[in-house]
């Protein structure tokens, strides 16, 4: 292997073995050097452990450095995703099952999974964690770690997996999460924030990676926490932030707590803009609908909607005419029920219980005539064991029948 100049050189796993339908593993990215072990293996056998020693950022364990421009401008212009409307990762609700539901009232928002640890993306069962349907494009796959190397391969496996965006959480303020240093503590370590941008992108060449923080943490000074970590990371030749508003005590508020007890602060997000105008900056935190989410994101590239649109996902049905200018996939919310009814019916033949669809279901008609009905039916006869798609009917038939009474 050709030494190409650095100082003393680590030796770290080569994450690239996973680039199986690129132009293999043979080389990195950043400084070219062929790993020898690779270029020896035929193709199939090219995910085999190896190493590789990379010598261009001998200070950084297991860092892939900036990419060069060239490589920055490709992926810039590979999958022009249109972020100016996003639903939030949100652990244990936005699952395939509530994206999937989700695309019947919006073709345009981009979709974000639940966040996946790295080490469960490639110890795991990875069709059961990583899996979706067609119908769910735009999706962006959200991980969580701290390893850049683990980081370059679990990006490389979402890629694979066909992922439209990686996402990198660094905003999670849970104890489970800072325990494994990663999330919101994350907000203390731009260069290592930075590092695992780098390791993913160079590991997912054609795929956007972006990253997702809040505003600092604890005394952290929100002006210097953020700026510092866009810049580090801007440095290395990341393009795209979402940033929740607000900043995360890390000690004393549980993760429902740090939704809402730090105050929100659109205005720094404004100013980050301000300062990074060629950078596309997309804005979280307490919006509350599509005209809220407009209005506050006027000088901003992109609003994301978290709970909102999850206990409420009507909204979801004026995203598309109303942002996109586009004519969204169903006209009303029963017809976009009607149109899940496949869906569910296949999934069920396939053994996922009614509920475990449902449930994403259950906001729809919240605040009209017949909400409360369409609700009681689905929690009450969607849990019994083989209950079918006529609970869904059922549930509809309610909300048209009351419709019909206050008519
Ligand atoms: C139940 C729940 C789960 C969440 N899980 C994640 C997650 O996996 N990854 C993440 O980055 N943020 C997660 N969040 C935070 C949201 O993505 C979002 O940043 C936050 O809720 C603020 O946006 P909102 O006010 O529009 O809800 C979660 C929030 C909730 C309520």
């Amino acid at each position: 292997m050709k030494d190409r100049g650095g100082k003393a050189g680590r030796r770290i796993k080569c994450a690239l073995r996973l680039r199986l339908n690129g132009p293999s593993c043979r080389s990195c990215v950043q400084c070219k050097i062929v790993c020898a072990e690779c270029a020896l293996r035929p193709r199939a056998t090219a995910r085999l452990t190896h190493n590789i020693q990379l010598n261009h950022r001998p200070n950084f364990s297991a860092s892939y450095s900036a990419l060069d421009t060239l490589a920055l401008k490709k992926i810039n212009e590979m999958k022009r995703l249109d972020r100016r409307f996003c639903v939030a990762p949100l652990m244990d609700w936005t699952d395939r099952h509530c994206r999937a539901f989700h695309r019947r009232l919006t073709a345009r928002a981009l979709l974000y999974t639940e966040m996946v640890t790295i080490d469960a993306v490639i110890h795991g069962d990875r069709e059961r964690l990583l899996g979706f349907s067609d119908l769910e494009h735009p999706l962006a796959l959200q991980l969580g770690g701290s390893d850049p190397a683990k980081m370059a391969e679990a990006a490389g496996i979402g890629a694979a997996f066909g992922y439209d965006e990686i996402n990198l959480n660094v905003g999670c303020p849970s104890d489970r999460v800072q325990s494994g240093r990663f999330g919101a503590c994350l907000m203390r370590e731009p260069e290592l924030v930075a590092a695992l941008w780098g390791a993913a992108q160079a590991a997912a060449p054609s795929t956007p990676v972006t990253i997702k923080c809040r505003t600092g943490v604890d005394e952290q000074e929100p002006r210097d926490a953020l700026f510092a970590l866009v810049e580090a990371c801007r440095r290395e030749g990341c393009a795209r932030f979402i940033v929740h508003a607000r900043k995360a005590w890390l000690s004393g508020l549980s993760p429902k707590e740090n939704r809402e007890v730090p105050p929100l602060d659109y205005e720094i997000v404004r100013a980050l803009k301000r300062a990074y105008p060629s950078l596309t900056i997309v804005l979280n935190g307490g919006l509350r609908d599509v005209a809220h989410a407009r209005a506050e994101t006027m000088s901003l590239d992109g609003a994301m909607l978290g709970r909102a649109a999850y206990h409420n996902p009507t909204i979801l049905l004026d995203v598309d005419r109303e942002v996109f200018g586009a004519t969204p996939p169903a006209a009303s919310r029963e017809a976009a029920v009607e149109a899940h009814l496949p869906y569910i019916e296949a999934n069920l033949t396939r053994g996922v219980p009614l509920h475990a669809m449902t449930r994403h279901m259950l906001g729809l008609f919240n605040g009209v005539p017949g909400g409360r009905g369409w609700r009681r039916v689905l929690s009450e006869r969607a849990i019994r064991s083989g209950a079918g798609t006529e609970v869904v009917r059922e549930a509809l038939d309610s909300v048209k029948s009351r419709a019909l009474l206050d008519a």
